[in-house]
């Protein structure tokens, strides 16, 4: 920016305005594409997770006792046979309920508050900006101190609930080693694991997780313990982002599978039993 661009204010500070270049940007590479790319994931997971939440088919396999996380914790009358792990304290829902409408509204607070999905949203969707020395469309940043991205701010507290909904699919996942056939292991019981570690592993990984665990602390000397578990969530939390990413892509293959067995499309490859 040269001197045109810098205004002088009443008190002499120099406040910057735009540089008035007549463009929107002058880069030349495919600075469109990450944006698109995100935007894409992130519809089709969306779609997808929407279409199956709704379904109320193919989401459990009493054979091998597996699960889908879509419709965990199942907790209603409407749920079939074996798939309440939890007991059935809720009486049948109509249909245009999500039969795990008390967890899904919760984890898409997580995720649509997760600092990394918005930095992934504001920029692919909200463009503000789409990417770096690319100018945005809108006039104004009031950023997240108004309604309604201030709501953004209650990111710790869906965090609480998103912990407890993981500890929910840990046990879907272990309970899932003795279905109808008895104790067994198969390839559905390898993907459950899997997916639920990874779960972890975002759960953990958050920045309020990071702050709960090591965030208010004067003195790192006079909490080792927390210190050190801040250290190990710290660690994780470098690979948030992946993470947020691998997730997405693992809980629909889960979902996915699950579907397909309890469907009877195909059949679980059994290693034991
Ligand atoms: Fe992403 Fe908390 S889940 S920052």
């Amino acid at each position: 920016a040269g001197i045109d661009d810098v205004t002088v204010t009443r008190n002499s500070a120099p406040a910057r305005t735009r540089v008035g270049i007549g463009r929107r940007t002058l880069r030349t590479d495919r600075w469109w594409l990450q944006p698109l790319l995100t935007t894409l994931g992130l519809a089709a997971f969306v779609g997808y997770a929407t279409v199956r939440s709704f379904m109320r088919t193919g989401y459990y396999d009493a054979e091998n006792n597996y699960l889908t996380p879509f419709y965990s914790p199942c907790l209603s009358d409407s749920c079939v046979p074996g798939s309440a792990h939890f007991g059935t304290p809720i009486g049948e829902l109509p249909a245009f309920i999500p039969l795990a409408f008390l967890s899904l509204p919760f984890l898409l607070g997580f995720r649509l508050t997760c600092y990394y999905y918005r930095k992934a949203y504001y920029r692919s969707i909200w463009f503000s900006p789409p990417a770096c020395a690319v100018t945005e469309p809108h006039a104004k940043y009031t950023g997240e101190t108004r309604l309604p991205l201030i709501v953004q701010n209650a990111h710790r507290y869906f965090f609480y609930v998103a912990f407890v909904i993981a500890l929910i699919n840990t046990w879907d996942a272990i309970v899932a080693f003795g279905g109808e056939r008895g104790i067994g292991f198969g390839l559905g019981n390898l993907i459950l694991v899997i997916n639920v570690v990874l779960l972890w592993a975002y759960t953990v990984s958050c920045h309020s997780c990071r702050h709960v665990t090591g965030g208010r602390l004067k003195h790192f000397s006079a909490n080792p313990v927390r210190y050190w578990i801040w250290t190990q969530v710290s660690r994780l939390n470098v690979r948030h982002m992946q993470f947020a990413w691998i997730t997405l892509g693992t809980l629909a293959l889960t979902d996915l599978y699950v579907w397909l067995v309890s469907t009877g499309t195909i059949t679980d490859l059994r290693f034991i039993n």
